[in-house]
């Protein structure tokens, strides 16, 4: 049928859509680029985020934690508060609000319903919200002030992976437009590091036997996976258990690493896989002493850290970028070997059981 078409020779939606991550990347580039290839927002949205004394992200799911990379974009980038919620908490439970709020809404789909229940309140209570989505006319991009597209082209595997990092792209464009219009200057030609990007990120699709190895390695008979790291790495474990849990079915769930004594530690056996994410140079020592307590505990541990910070031993290396653009690549690695460990279970990794591409019930 027409569906299997356009997968051409690929096996899976997915591991297409993870090959997809440079070209996606460079067409953000481009759509978002003016005449003289400098990067570009609409005005209105700039300005809109401008006035706010604070954001308020709404998200679910992998758009959640896109937001969660988002967040260190607004706030280190363009120096304004920011805060994300997960949409179906947000709507019930909400916070407290800033006397000048501006709502950014993350949704690949754009018809999340606990994302729209959130809008809905939103717009009762007056305030102005920008919906960052994949699909043009979808509802949340309706019924926003404003739209930014994300032009990652259609995702149909339900585990979400170029969406990711379209997003977080998109988030960093908005983000550093917002800082060039309040005159912050942080020294980032950010179109620029992008590229790096990109070309990191062909660089890392060449390794899948690397990648299948690993998922050999630490999840061949493993019921349960960690993913440890602090900072934007831990916003990366988050979205890296996701996508292992949401094909595999395998129990997995990413930890701040500080926060490992505190009780996940309890959970470490002989042989429990932990992945560990190293790509920020404050805190790779802390990450390094958090690799050591789980191992001296009998973890398979399997550090992934970044070129530079890398040390013997570490399962693979990842090409050097802009210490804030890590979260592009560094999920890289991991829904890769998401990928494999579903295939080797002989999961259905493009309609994973009990779970909905776009979720339209509250
Ligand atoms: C569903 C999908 C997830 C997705 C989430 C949010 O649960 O299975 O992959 O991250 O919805 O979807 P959205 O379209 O709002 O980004």
């Amino acid at each position: 049928d027409a569906s299997d078409i356009e997968k051409g020779t690929y096996p899976h939606y997915m591991l297409k859509e993870i090959d997809e991550q440079p070209i996606v990347i460079r067409k953000i580039l481009k759509e978002y680029s003016d005449n003289q290839g400098e990067l570009k927002i609409d005005q209105t949205i700039v300005e809109a985020i401008k006035e706010a004394d604070r954001l308020y992200i709404v998200a679910a799911g992998t758009s959640y934690h896109a937001g969660m990379v988002g967040k260190n974009f607004f706030e280190r980038l363009a120096n304004i508060p920011t805060e994300v919620h997960v949409a179906s908490e947000f709507v019930y439970n909400t916070p407290l609000l800033t006397e000048k709020p501006m709502f950014i809404f993350i949704s690949q789909s754009g018809e999340t319903a606990d994302s729209r229940a959130v809008l809905v309140k939103v717009k009762e209570l007056g305030y102005k919200a920008l919906t960052i989505t994949n699909v043009p006319g979808s509802t949340l991009s309706r019924e926003a002030d404003y739209t930014l597209l994300l032009h990652a082209g259609p995702e149909i595997a339900v585990a979400s992976t170029k969406a990711y990092t379209a997003q977080v792209a998109v988030l960093s464009i908005l983000a550093q437009a917002v800082a060039q219009s309040k005159n912050i200057v942080n020294g980032i030609d950010l179109s620029h590091e992008l590229s790096i990007v990109a070309n990191a990120m062909d660089t890392l699709c060449e390794y899948r036997e690397e990648y299948e190895q690993m998922a050999r390695d630490f999840l061949s008979d493993s019921r349960n996976a960690f993913y440890i790291g602090r900072g934007l790495d831990f916003a990366v474990c988050l979205e890296g258990a996701l996508k292992l849990k949401e094909i595999s079915y395998i129990q997995a769930e990413g930890f701040a690493g500080g926060e490992l004594k505190h009780g996940p530690i309890a959970l470490i056996e002989n042989g429990t896989p932990v992945f560990a994410l190293a790509t920020q140079e404050n805190i790779n020592l802390n990450i390094r002493g958090n690799v050591k307590e789980v191992v001296s505990r009998g973890a398979n541990a399997c550090v992934i850290s970044m070129k530079g910070l890398d040390m013997k031993g570490d399962a693979f290396v990842l090409p050097e970028v802009h210490p804030l653009l890590t979260p592009l690549i560094s999920v890289v690695p991991l829904q890769y070997i998401s990928y494999y460990a579903a295939l080797h279970r002989g999961c259905d990794v493009d309609k994973p059981r009990n779970l909905a591409k776009s979720v339209t019930v509250e």
